[in-house]
């Protein structure tokens, strides 16, 4: 393992006090030394700040109002929903969260233990390794919008069966009717594959843009992994360098990036 791999996307943060992890990362390494992936490895732009020349995506503050108070509308009713039995072992529904017109949604596989706890998707081990992954293409987490295939925690954190990610399907669907992102990030082969319904291979596929509908969908490691095997991290640096570039690209109402390969 190189050093250059162990100091992508910076240090770990310090561990949080009475921290459980999320059972699907066990293996805390990674991170470590300089950061040449961090906050300011990619454009060097201020994430708060609006890029140059940038068209605004949703003009208008009504249909801004209205894609918030859509997907409130949509949580509240995901929080009663019942279509598989996943709810009766888990705490409660993990909607999502962050910014809905970003035009881009970030999508995992199910919330683990810290998540269902706390209400929030990607906030265990795996989800401060995703912050990181994010400020190092110079995203806040805030900035985009996080949730997963599956919004029920599955016990024991066991990958969620066909029937449960197909009974969840909805409110993916209907969050992506409502918000339109142009680019959807799938964090391993579990989102992957659910997303978009075909039996893809994550170390053969990711890197390479897919469609679903008009969006472009870029399949990479799941954080977790990275935690159990830091050498993949190269990877999620070159996949979330295109998206960047590619969601730039989009917002400032260019062409899509040819197709091929991150690297
Ligand atoms: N892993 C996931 O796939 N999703 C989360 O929200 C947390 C860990």
């Amino acid at each position: 393992m190189s050093g250059e791999q162990l100091s992508l996307f910076g240090p770990p943060p310090p561990p949080a006090a009475g921290s459980g992890g999320d059972g699907q990362g066990p293996d805390q390494g990674g991170g470590g030394g300089g950061d040449p992936g961090g906050a300011d490895g990619s454009s060097g732009q201020d994430p708060a700040e609006p890029l140059p020349g940038q068209v605004p995506l949703f003009d208008g503050s009504v249909a801004a109002r209205d894609v918030r108070t859509l997907l409130e509308a949509l949580g509240a009713e995901a929080a009663r929903c019942r279509a598989c039995g996943l709810r009766n072992t888990c705490r409660g529904v993990v909607f999502g969260e962050g910014d809905p017109e970003s035009g881009i949604i970030l999508v995992g596989e199910a919330p683990g233990a810290v998540e269902d706890e706390l209400g929030r998707p990607f906030v265990g081990p795996a989800g401060q390794l995703l912050d990181r992954i994010l400020l190092a293409v110079g995203f806040r987490r805030e900035q985009v919008y996080i949730t997963n295939t599956v919004l029920c925690r599955p016990p024991g954190n066991r990958v969620p069966s066909p029937e449960e990610v197909a009974a969840c399907r909805a409110w993916l669907d209907r969050r992506l009717a409502i918000m339109k992102p142009y680019i959807m990030v799938c964090l391993g082969a579990s989102a992957a594959r659910a997303v978009l319904g075909r039996d893809l291979r994550i170390t053969r596929d990711r890197g390479r843009w897919q469609s679903l509908g008009p969006m472009k969908v870029m399949p990479t490691f799941h954080p977790a992994a990275l935690l159990r095997d830091p050498s993949k991290k190269r990877a999620v640096w070159e996949d979330m360098k295109a998206v960047r570039a590619e969601w730039e690209r989009l917002r400032a109402g260019g062409p899509p990036e040819s197709e091929g390969r991150t690297a």
